[in-house]
């Protein structure tokens, strides 16, 4: 039997397959529970920081509601609202921290932060986000796939196309190998995942029969897929001035309409963490579109608005996997 109480949640390769089935299932029964007004509250009295050095929509949402549900508090600490790194060091803050919350959320930009925080504070760590991972939003997204799957994850296949160098790609690769998926990334290879994730994740393949595929190659990665993952192609605490650097090595990389049927398969559905630049209506979208003369940047607007699109079931359930990571850790 799973028991994860008093564990962090710093990167993917931190729990093994069936800790990962385990939260997929309570996330499950959690959405049931809420969706049927039926969920009981499991973590009254806790306290929960949540640290951001980087904006949120989804991320700080979800804790706060799913700790809400849950019956336990939050308290917000903003970009800036804290010494940390500044006038205080990370292990001081942590120690204090874990003297008053039950756990802590960080999101920032070194891994190295999280893993800092969670050697020092003595409460579950839940990295919300750095440069390197975003944990939640890929134990998300295999919530997603399994509800939108006939099959079993380990017979779906995933390929995400783009910045595979980025925390997204680095955690749906590492997601899907642990949990033994076919998993294909269709990269430039300067926007490969690190290569020393690359061996990593092929070791944990060898034993959970991952099926890991890079390539610079759209044709061949995407052929057969069950979804189509991007996400933005400058990712928050870049340099804004690499866009048009960016825009010429991934614009192959773009998911649009001839990408869906490439696919071969008129079921594939296109995923996305979100926050996306698929039109105008953002006002770096519109500088974007306008500088360069595009229709979409990593996806385009038919196919993000297109029945294919699952993007904001995959949205809402941050909410439903984040409420199981803190009740499988926090709970008494
Ligand atoms: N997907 C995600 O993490 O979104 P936010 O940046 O809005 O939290
Ligand atoms: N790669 C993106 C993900 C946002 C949820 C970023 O880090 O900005």
């Amino acid at each position: 039997t799973v028991d994860l109480r008093g564990r962090s949640y710093l990167s993917e390769l931190d729990f093994t397959a069936p800790e990962i089935h385990h939260l997929l299932d309570l996330a499950h029964d959690l959405k049931t529970a809420r969706h049927a007004g039926t969920e009981q509250p499991q973590l009254a009295g806790k306290h929960i920081a949540l640290v951001f050095e980087k904006t949120s929509t989804r991320t700080r949402c979800a804790f706060e509601v799913a700790a809400t549900d849950q019956g336990a508090r939050t308290t917000y600490l903003g970009p800036g609202d804290t010494h940390v790194g500044h006038k205080e060091s990370i292990a001081d803050t942590a120690r204090v921290l874990g003297r008053m919350f039950d756990a802590i959320e960080y999101r920032g930009s070194a891994q190295s932060i999280v893993t800092e925080l969670a050697a020092h504070a003595g409460v579950p760590v839940y990295n919300g986000l750095t440069d390197t991972a975003h944990p939640t939003q890929s134990l998300c997204d295999m919530l997603t796939m399994r509800e939108h799957s006939t099959k079993p994850l380990t017979d779906v296949s995933y390929c995400y196309l783009g910045d595979a160098r980025n925390n997204m790609g680095n955690s749906l690769l590492s997601m899907g190998a642990l949990l033994g998926m076919d998993v294909r990334i269709a990269a430039p290879k300067a926007l490969w995942p690190d290569p020393a994730l690359v061996a990593t994740c092929r070791e944990v393949a060898d034993r959970s029969v991952a099926r890991i595929t890079l390539t610079e190659d759209v044709e061949t990665a995407v052929h057969g897929a069950d979804f189509l993952h991007t996400d933005v192609w400058v990712s928050m605490g870049e340099p804004t001035d690499t866009w048009r650097e960016r825009i010429e090595l991934l614009l192959p990389y773009q998911v649009n309409d001839k990408t869906l049927t490439l696919t071969g398969n008129p079921d594939v559905k296109f995923m996305h963490c979100l926050p996306s630049l698929h039109d105008h209506r953002t006002r770096l979208g519109l500088e974007l579109f306008e500088t360069y003369g595009l229709n979409g940047l990593e996806v385009t607007d038919e196919v993000f608005s297109s029945p294919a699109s699952i993007v904001f079931d995959q949205a809402e359930n941050r909410l439903h996997t984040i409420k199981a990571v803190l009740v499988a850790t926090l709970e008494d």
